[in-house]
């Protein structure tokens, strides 16, 4: 089972050329290599096609690299797909699996996202999970309803001894690009529930040991309320990890 760990992951989205990835990375490292990291685990998540690019630094360098999605097969006849293998075989420690822009824009479901999480699990890459339910459903109190019936159709399928290798990532949908994050409070209150599910569906020993995300319009502002919580991990970081000062910033927030 992998420890619960403290983690910053920049989920860099559709942005940046590749010189514009190259100075990023290499802007990151520069900074990581100066100010340090401390125990946090750092994963950077650029668009796939700068795998090869990241993992070389990243060797070089204190931080994992993720990619932003992964095919549900290994191989074969599925034009313009990246499969677990192939990132694999660059380096790629991560795969961010289930994120609401998949859910929302590629119809993406939990039958066919719990494919993916396998797959990259049967090639030791990572799964970040993400769940989270949209504003309509947070003002009719229905968020925890939503979540649990995501980590049920997705996760918990899953035997025991794989579960403990995921990384759970809460973000609500409301939250995501908005600047409207949640409240300390509400996040931690649904991450206390997470945890709670885990216990219940596995137990105690693998609900101590996820590391759950948050993740929504988190930034150096506001990362220091929400990590200081009880049981969230750390934070998944879109629109703050374009820029290397704010994603090292976030990194010493805890
Ligand atoms: P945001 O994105 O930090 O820009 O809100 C977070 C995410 O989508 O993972």
């Amino acid at each position: 089972m992998a420890e619960r760990q403290k983690i910053v992951a920049g989920n860099w989205k559709m942005n940046k050329t590749f010189q514009e990835a190259q100075d990023l990375l290499f802007d990151i490292a520069d900074q990581l290599d100066e100010r340090g990291k401390g125990d946090v685990n750092v994963i950077v998540c650029p668009p796939a096609l700068y795998a090869e690019l990241a993992t070389d630094l990243a060797a070089e360098n204190d931080f994992a690299v993720g990619v932003q999605n992964i095919n549900d097969h290994e191989s074969g006849a599925y034009t313009g797909e990246i499969s677990a293998p192939m990132l694999a075989s660059m380096g790629v420690e991560y795969a961010i699996i289930g994120h609401s822009e998949r859910r929302e824009y590629y119809k993406e479901a939990d039958e066919f996202l719990a494919r993916k999480v396998r797959v990259a699990l049967e090639h030791d890459i990572v799964p970040i999970f993400c769940c989270g339910e949209v504003l309509e459903q947070r003002d009719a109190g229905k968020q925890n309803e939503v979540v649990k019936e995501q980590l049920e159709k997705a996760l918990f399928n899953l035997e025991k001894e794989d579960f403990g290798k995921l990384v759970i990532a809460y973000e609500p949908v409301w939250a995501i690009g908005t600047g409207r994050t949640a409240t300390p409070e509400q996040a931690q209150e649904m991450h206390a529930y997470i945890r709670k599910l885990i216990s219940e569906k596995y137990d105690e020993e693998v609900a101590e040991s996820t590391s759950i995300l948050y993740g929504g319009s988190c930034k150096p502002s506001n990362a220091k309320g929400l990590f200081s919580q009880k049981d969230i991990d750390g934070g998944l970081i879109g629109g703050a990890s374009l820029k290397a000062d704010d994603f090292v910033e976030l990194i010493h927030s805890f």
